[in-house]
């Protein structure tokens, strides 16, 4: 049986975890989650533990980073499962704060995310990026790690966590990790499991779409008219609808309009009452 990792609850028994790892002279790495975990987060995992002695999974469920009507209620909880998954992978412990523990009574402080954040899914989910960044600046101020580990799935996230990291002066390496793909090219998504098996079928055309406008643009073509088809694409295929498919800059996150230039292409689209995103790099 795979030992189980410490379970924590509360803000300051994460901080005594980390601060008795750090007597002992040893590294620590964070791994920040929602549950629900999958191989993508479990790769993350593996990333961790080669670069730290010590690695913290966090579990929760973030309120401050879901709109009204989103799926907040809904989202899996799966803590037994979860904690087996950890278990599993070697990790340490696992920080799993109720909303109480990280939002107690009084909780008044917002973080807020120019530029970077009003652009693709900020445009979309207003306040979700705020919300993210709330928790995230939690997170990494609590433990104070060594390093964090973020999936490019959630590409537009990682840069505004290395955004306002250096911003803020939090002294943590933020690194990101690969996506992980099902061998169809789907990206592995705790949302996925809200899908039917007739949407399963349907959600790879997403991933397909970018895919094919990161062929076009890699071999010199428009970007905004491959977009405008892979759009189409994704429609045709059975997606309700688009919120956008478009090719930016991965860094600034600013629209690129010309072949030739740094790139990455993004795209979200709704299936039913889910909404899924994916990016791939243009190399
Ligand atoms: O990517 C996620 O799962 C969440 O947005 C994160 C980073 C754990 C913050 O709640």
């Amino acid at each position: 049986m795979p030992e189980e990792p410490v379970i924590l609850r509360g803000v300051a028994d994460l901080r005594g975890q980390v601060a008795a790892w750090r007597k002992a002279g040893e590294t620590v790495a964070l791994v920040p989650t929602m549950g629900a975990l999958h191989d993508g987060h479990l790769s993350l995992m593996r990333l961790a533990k080669g670069l730290a002695d010590r690695v913290i999974a966090s579990i929760f469920v973030n309120p401050a980073q879901f709109g009204p009507g989103e799926d907040y209620e809904r989202y899996p909880r799966t803590e037994t499962e979860d904690v087996a998954k950890l278990a599993t992978a070697g990790i340490d412990a696992a920080f799993v704060p109720t909303a109480r523990e990280m939002y107690p009574e009084g909780f008044a402080t917002r973080v807020h995310i120019d530029r970077l954040g009003d652009v693709l899914c900020g445009a979309h989910r207003p306040g979700h990026f705020d919300g993210m960044a709330l928790i995230v600046v939690k997170l990494l101020t609590s433990a104070l790690p060594d390093v964090a580990i973020f999936g490019e799935k959630d590409y537009q996230q990682l840069q505004i966590i290395r955004r306002f990291t250096a911003d803020l002066n939090i002294p943590v390496r933020i690194l990101g990790a690969p996506i992980e793909r099902e061998p169809d090219g789907l990206a592995l998504s705790s949302r996925n499991r809200y899908l039917s098996p007739e949407q399963r079928r349907i959600a790879v055309a997403l991933s397909l779409a970018l895919k094919s406008v990161r062929d076009i643009v890699k071999a010199g073509g428009d970007p905004s008219a491959a977009s405008a088809t892979a759009r189409e694409q994704v429609l045709k295929a059975g997606f309700d609808s688009v919120d956008y498919i478009e090719v930016r800059d991965p860094a600034s996150l600013e629209l690129v309009t010309a072949p030739g230039k740094p790139a990455r292409v993004f795209g979200a689209a709704r299936l039913g009452t889910t909404r899924l995103i994916d990016n791939w790099a243009v190399e």
